[in-house]
C-alpha cells in the first residue's frame, strides 16, 4: 500500500497585515533578543563542551545570536557509537512507524515551528522572508512528505512468485552508519541529507556547515519532538577535515550523503578510495556539488522574460544557490533591450538586513566568501575584455554586502565564465545572433559542471536543437524559465559531471541509495 499522495506545501505570502507576517516578525524579534546556547546532540544527550563559538547574522556581524559548543575527535567517535547502538532497533521498526515520525516532523514545521525555523534561516543565513519560506518551510516539508511517499512505494514493490515458490525483496538498511555532511545555503538540504537515509532504516552522524548551525539546531529539535529516537540522528559540530579523518577510517562507515563544493567532494571520494579495504562493504557515495549554471537565449527569445530570469536566477539569495544563473549567452539582436531591463530591475532592488522585509537582497554568508567574491570582481575590473555593466561595489563594515554585479565579457572562456564564484556575479557573453548552434557547443564545453541550465526561445527548432546539444550540460534543464527553484516532486534535483552523482534529492532514486536489498526465494 502507499501513503496518500502528498501535495506541495503552499508558499505563504507574508503580505502586510497577514498572520504569518506577524508571527515571523515576532519570531525574529525573539531570536534577536536572546543568545541561545547550542549543544551538540549525541545519542539523545545534549552535549556542551564549553568550547563556545559565536554565531552572528551575516548582514549584522556585530550582533550575537548565540553560541554553539564545538566538539572534537572524541565527539565524532561518540556520535558513531551512538548511531551504531541505535541501529538495530531503528532498522527493525516497521517502516510505517518510521514514516509516521517524519510525517509528524513535516507537520511540526508546517505549523508550530514554521516561524521559528524561518526566522533562524533568515537571521543565521541572511535569507529574506520569501527565500526562507521556500527553503526552511516548503522545501523541507516537501522533502519529508514526498520521501515518505516514495519510501512506501519502495517497500511495497515485490518480485513475481509462482506456485510453490515465494520470492521476496527485503529492503535492508546499509550495514553500519551514514554520514550526512551538509552545506550552508539551504536549510532544507541540511534537513534532507540526514532524514532521507534515516527513513530507510539507517542511523546517521550529521555534521552541518558552521554557518548553518543556527537553523540546524531548530531542525534537530523538530526531529526530536517528532519522535526520532535517541542516536538515530546525531548532530555534531566538529571541523570537517577532523570529522572526516575519523569517519572515513571507520570500518562501519556505510555511506555519505553530501552536498557542498566539488573540491571537498572529490577530496572525500579520494579518501574513501584510499580506505576502501577497511570497510565492511562498498560505501554509498552520494554527493550534489558545485555548479556554473548557464542561461542561453536564442534570437527568438522573449527579451523581457529572459531578463527577469537572469535577475532572479542570478541574484536571489545573493547568487548563493548551486542552481544560480552565473553565465549567460545573449544574442546580439537582444542585448541592448535585455541590458536595459536588467539595469532597470536592479535599480529597484533594495539591499540590507532581513529584518526589513522590503530588502530583496541581503548579505553573503561570511567574510571568507565576501573576500573571494570581491577578488573575482577586482580581477574582472583589471581584465581589458570585461566591462562592469552594473553593481561591482562591496562593503563589509556592518554585514557582508556585495552588490548584484553584472559583467560583460568579450572572452567566452574568461575566468568568471568558467569558475563557480558562489555569489551575486553574473557574466554575460554576447554572441552573434546567427551563431546559435556554435554557442550551444561553446556553453557545453566552457565549464566542467552540469547542474542547471536554461534556454530561452520561441522557435521550436531552437528548443529542440538546444535539448540535443546540451544533453549532458545540465541535470536540471529549464526551457523559458530561470534555472533556480526546483520543486520537490515536480523537478527532482541534481547534476552530473563535476556537479554530483545526480541521485536526485527528494526522489525514489535517492532513497534507493540508502538500502541494500536482500532477495529471498522460499520454496514449498
Ligand atoms: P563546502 O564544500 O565548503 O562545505 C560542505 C560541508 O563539507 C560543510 O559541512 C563543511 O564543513 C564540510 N567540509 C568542508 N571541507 C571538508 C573536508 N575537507 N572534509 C570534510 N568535510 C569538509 O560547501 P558550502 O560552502 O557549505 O556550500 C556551497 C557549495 O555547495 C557550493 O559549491 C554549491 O554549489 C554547493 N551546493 C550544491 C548543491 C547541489 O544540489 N548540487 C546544493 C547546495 C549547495
Ligand atoms: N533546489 C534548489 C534550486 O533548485 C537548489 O534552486
Amino acid at each position: 500500500f502507499h501513503t496518500p499522495k502528498p501535495v506541495n506545501e503552499p508558499v505563504l505570502s507574508y503580505a502586510p497585515g497577514s498572520a504569518e507576517k506577524k508571527q515571523l516578525k515576532e519570531a525574529i524579534a525573539a531570536a534577536r533578543s536572546q543568545q541561545v546556547d547550542i549543544p551538540m546532540y549525541i545519542g539523545g544527550e545534549e552535549v556542551r563542551t564549553g568550547n563556545k563559538h559565536a554565531l552572528s547574522p551575516p548582514h549584522d556581524h556585530q550582533h550575537i545570536l548565540g553560541y554553539f559548543h564545538e566538539g572534537d575527535a572524541s565527539h565524532v567517535e561518540q556520535a558513531i557509537q551512538a548511531a551504531l547502538n541505535a541501529k538495530e532497533a531503528w532498522e527493525n521498526l516497521a517502516w510505517e512507524h518510521r514514516a509516521s515520525i517524519f510525517l509528524k516532523a513535516a507537520d511540526l514545521i508546517a505549523g508550530p515551528y514554521r516561524a521559528r525555523l524561518n526566522a533562524a534561516t533568515m537571521l543565521g543565513q541572511s535569507k529574506n522572508a520569501y527565500q526562507a519560506e521556500i527553503d526552511s518551510a516548503c522545501e523541507i516539508i516537501d522533502f519529508l512528505r514526498f520521501n515518505v511517499h516514495f519510501m512506501s512505494q519502495i517497500y511495497s514493490q515485490q518480485p513475481e512468485s509462482s506456485p510453490g515458490i515465494w520470492n521476496r525483496i527485503e529492503q535492508r538498511a546499509l550495514e553500519g552508519f551514514v554520514f550526512a555532511l551538509t552545506p550552508f545555503n539551504f536549510t532544507a538540504i541540511a534537513g534532507n541529507l540526514p532524514t532521507a537515509p534515516a527513513m530507510m532504516g539507517n542511523t546517521v552522524v550529521w555534521k552541518p556547515a558552521y554557518t548553518q548551525i543556527y537553523s540546524a539546531q531548530v531542525l534537530m529539535q523538530v526531529f526530536r519532538e517528532a519522535g526520532v529516537p535517541d542516536g538515530v540522528i546525531n548532530l555534531i559540530y566538529v571541523d570537517g577535515p577532523a570529522a572526516g579523518e575519523i569517519i572515513f577510517n571507520h570500518p562501519d562507515f556505510a555511506g555519505i550523503h553530501f552536498t557542498g563544493s566539488t573540491g571537498v567532494f572529490q577530496h572525500i571520494w579520494r579518501t574513501i578510495g584510499q580506505n576502501i579495504a577497511r570497510y565492511k562493504g562498498y560505501p554509498r557515495i552520494v554527493g550534489e556539488t558545485g555548479g556554473k549554471d548557464f542561461v542561453i537565449a536564442h534570437k527568438s527569445a522573449n527579451a523581457r522574460a529572459f531578463a527577469t530570469a537572469l535577475v532572479r536566477g542570478a541574484f536571489e539569495y545573493q547568487g548563493q544557490k548551486c542552481s544560480a544563473a552565473s553565465r549567460a549567452y545573449v544574442p546580439s539582436n537582444l542585448w541592448e533591450e535585455v541590458k536595459g531591463y536588467i539595469i532597470e530591475d536592479l535599480k529597484s532592488i533594495k539591499m540590507g538586513g532581513v529584518e526589513d522585509f522590503t530588502n530583496f537582497f541581503n548579505a553573503v554568508i561570511d567574510e571568507k566568501s565576501f573576500d573571494k567574491i570581491a577578488n573575482y570582481i577586482e580581477a574582472a575590473r583589471k581584465d581589458s575584455k570585461i566591462k562592469v555593466v552594473a553593481g561591482g561595489r562591496y562593503d563589509k563594515s556592518k554585514g557582508y554586502f556585495v552588490e548584484p554585479t553584472v559583467l560583460e565579457t568579450a572572452d567566452a572562456s574568461s575566468v568568471t565564465m568558467c569558475e563557480e564564484i558562489f555569489g551575486p556575479v553574473l557574466t554575460i557573453y554576447v554572441y552573434h545572433a546567427e551563431n546559435f548552434e556554435q554557442t550551444l557547443e561553446l556553453a557545453d564545453k566552457t565549464s566542467p559542471y552540469a547542474l542547471t541550465g536554461a534556454l530561452f526561445a520561441q522557435d521550436r527548432y531552437a528548443i529542440e536543437l538546444g535539448e540535443k546539444k546540451l544533453l549532458h550540460s545540465a541535470g536540471n534543464f529549464y526551457i523559458n524559465d530561470k534555472p533556480t527553484g526546483a520543486v520537490v516532486g515536480q523537478q527532482p534535483f541534481g547534476g552530473s559531471r563535476a556537479s554530483g552523482t545526480n541521485d536526485k534529492a527528494g526522489s525514489m532514486i535517492n532513497l534507493l541509495r540508502w538500502v541494500s536489498p536482500r532477495v529471498i526465494k522460499e520454496t514449498f
